[in-house]
């Protein structure tokens, strides 16, 4: 809900964002499955995406060189960070958080640490649990990671969902607004429905391993990707438009709309039932693909430079669960 003036405001005041070297163009994925160039930028917009090819490397090495990368640009004590929060969908291990491993490794020894399982959109779900947490006033420096490494459970020989994906961390630091802009409102939904539509059906307690569930290739993620399409597309905007509504605002008041990068005709018509011009729209879908968690702070790491104080910011996502929702920021810092 929208605040009042004498609550403290959380903001973001830094962003840092990391993708491996590695490029899987769609030249490289027509040799591997039956698809085209041209199929897969004209229903998707993606032309190439990054894989941590290393595989002694998992998702924590996405997210500590993403933090690495904030660190060095603010200069940050680590000592001084009071939560790690890494949302993702491929952790490291099932039992173990990736987060209090990301939290060690980058000096962060006074924080404590937890991982959100909310698919594509747990770097916004986790960084409104962030959020509330400033607001609280308990609590004043806190990393929110969005990272996935789904190239470890993506399906190379599947060519509706291999050509979607890649791997990416991104990370914001949340602190108390110093200037009253932040955080503003957010709308959040869910619907177990989702779960039928998009999953990775064994390995958890439904479903345990065994070898049946390994033939049956099970461990890698599915997706009804027409139904994903079309809930994605409604309930982003409609997400979006409240936030707006509520707040009053009219289309030329938003400087951008930072959405998840699912697909850029999810993005596109997104943007088109929110009345909001493709200008305002911001996208890297073509270089990384989908990269889950990570999309919206890799958008803010890349875009950082074109952000300036007092913007008005929808972030929108959609993912697995289904898990939706939007948030209103005022951009706090140049
Ligand atoms: C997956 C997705 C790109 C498929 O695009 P689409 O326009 O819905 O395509 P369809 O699934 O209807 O397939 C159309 C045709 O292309 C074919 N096709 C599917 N993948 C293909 C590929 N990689 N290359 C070439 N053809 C392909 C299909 O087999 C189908 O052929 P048919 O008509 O002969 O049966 C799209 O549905 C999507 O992006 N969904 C959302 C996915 C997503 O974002 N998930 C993450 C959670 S947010």
């Amino acid at each position: 809900m929208a605040q009042s003036s004498d609550q403290i405001k959380a903001a973001i005041t830094a962003v840092g964002g990391y993708v491996p070297e590695d490029r899987l163009t769609n030249q490289d994925l027509e040799k591997m499955v039956d698809t085209n160039d041209e199929w897969i930028k004209s229903r998707t917009g993606i032309e190439a995406r990054r894989i941590l090819k290393d595989s002694t490397k998992a998702t924590s090495y996405l997210a500590i060189k993403a933090c690495e990368n904030l660190l060095k640009k603010t200069q940050l004590d680590p000592k001084t960070i009071d939560l790690v929060i890494v949302a993702t969908i491929t952790p490291d291990l099932h039992v173990s958080a990736t987060a209090p491993y990301v939290a060690t490794q980058i000096g962060a020894t006074n924080a404590f640490a937890f991982d959100v399982q909310a698919a594509c959109s747990g770097f916004l779900y986790a960084l409104s649990i962030a959020a509330g947490k400033i607001e609280s006033g308990r609590y004043k420096k806190i990393l929110v990671i969005g990272a996935d490494k789904m190239s470890s459970i993506v399906d190379y020989t599947d060519r509706s969902t291999c050509i979607i994906f890649g791997d990416g961390g991104g990370v914001a630091l949340m602190e108390p607004s110093t200037n009253n802009f932040g955080w503003e409102d957010e709308y959040f939904r869910s619907s177990g429905e989702g779960r039928n539509y998009l999953n990775m059906k064994a390995g958890g307690s439904l479903c345990p391993t065994t070898s049946q569930t390994l033939a049956n290739r099970w461990h890698y993620l599915y997706q009804d990707g027409k139904s994903v399409f079309k809930y994605a597309v409604s309930e982003m905007a409609h997400a979006g438009s409240e936030i707006m509504k509520r707040n009053g605002l009219k289309n030329q008041d938003i400087k951008y709309l930072v959405p998840h990068q699912a697909n850029k005709r999810i993005i596109e018509a997104t943007a088109k039932r929110m009345n909001l011009e493709q200008d305002k729209v911001l996208m890297n879908i073509k270089d990384y693909g989908n990269t889950t968690a990570a999309t919206i702070p890799l958008l803010f790491n890349d875009f950082e430079a074109d952000l300036k104080k007092g913007d008005k910011l929808v972030l929108a996502a959609f993912g697995g669960g289904f898990t939706w929702g939007a948030a209103l920021i005022t951009w706090a810092y140049n």
